[in-house]
């Protein structure tokens, strides 16, 4: 087995967060107080013991109603700066954080505020913490198309700060196909693409022909499921296209980590990460997700250097500032 210490010390990247997801019951308080805003919790414990869910679609409604002690530009920039100073703890060298401007615009925060935020909180702790971080824009797959489209033109005098799109939210009824003329756009522009393609919905192995076949992505959030069908397997091997696992968001989620899919994967050279998701609800940053799949899988310290491998080569930084890590 591996010690918390190797996993601490390891240089790591961290490719499938989600900002509002790191949002910890302390900083929404503060947030809450600054705002005016009256929590229904007595207390931090009383919130964290809220915290209870049992699938996808339990989690995100505790996940949207969170998000409305977000309102000003500076609650964006100290959500971004609590996330990137736990991460750079854990040595997280580069990250790729996901933000759901429609959770915010839809509830009249608009989109400049969120984006101008994010991005200072991500310059200011680059400046005093040395953390290096890009973001992807996610269009939530409840909401339409239309909106979505709206949501990726209202993004373009923003372009030189996000790297790429994404889809999350609740994929059951929203398959990939749906948002194909967004993401064609998307690409257009100069996005790298990537999408949610849950395990345990409904469909998935359509979702992932589609996710290949239509959409043309770069990497698959999740995606674990291209195991169910050799060709998929077979498909993303020869695209090179990363997974990034959530382990113990799935054990939230769905009751496993998949531990046993990350490992096949790993034997046949899929190359898979693993992140946290949503840390502040699920219990873990990237470390302790690490150490939780070792102690699952027996991993030992060679494991964990291929994985954060896996991580950095998967990852968009650009070619000269990746292979610094690898
Ligand atoms: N799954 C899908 N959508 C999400 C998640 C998730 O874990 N977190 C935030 N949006
Ligand atoms: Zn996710």
């Amino acid at each position: 087995p591996v010690s918390a210490e190797f996993v601490a010390g390891l240089p790591k990247a961290e490719l499938h967060v989600h900002i509002e997801g790191t949002l910890e019951p302390e900083l929404k308080f503060e947030l809450a107080e600054r705002n005016g805003l009256e929590l229904p919790f007595a207390d931090v414990d009383e919130l964290r013991a809220s915290y209870q869910f049992h699938d996808l679609p339990s989690f995100l409604g505790v996940y949207y109603d969170g998000m409305r002690v977000l309102l000003t530009e500076r609650d964006f920039r100290d959500l971004v700066y609590a996330y990137l100073r736990r991460a750079a703890d854990q040595n997280v060298r580069h990250t790729e954080i996901f933000f759901d401007p429609q959770a915010h615009t839809s509830r009249g925060v608009p989109f400049p505020t969120v984006v101008r935020g994010l991005r200072q909180g991500v310059v200011d702790a680059q400046r005093d913490l040395g953390v290096h971080a890009e973001l992807i824009l996610c269009f939530l797959r409840d909401f339409s198309a239309e909106y979505a489209m709206a949501t990726l033109m209202e993004s373009l005098p923003y372009k030189d700060w996000i790297v790429g799109v994404g889809l999350d939210s609740d994929e059951k009824g929203n398959p990939p196909e749906k948002f194909a003329a967004v993401f064609a756009r998307a690409r257009a522009e100069g996005y790298l693409l990537t999408m949610h393609c849950d395990i345990d919905q409904e469909n998935t192995t359509e979702h992932l022909r589609q996710v290949l076949e239509v959409i043309g992505v770069d990497r698959i959030d999740h995606g674990l499921n291209v195991l169910e069908d050799d060709a998929l397997v077979e498909e993303v091997l020869r695209r090179g296209i990363g997974l990034t696992a959530c382990p113990i968001s799935n054990g939230v989620v769905t009751a496993s980590m998949k531990a046993p899919e990350i490992r096949a994967l790993l034997d046949r050279g899929v190359p898979v990460s693993v992140n946290s998701d949503d840390p502040a609800y699920f219990g873990g940053y990237v470390s302790e997700n690490l150490v939780a799949l070792a102690g699952e899988l027996d991993l030992d310290e060679a494991d964990l250097v291929a994985l954060q491998r896996n991580a950095f080569t998967i990852s968009w930084l650009a070619a000269g500032r990746r292979d610094a890590f690898l």
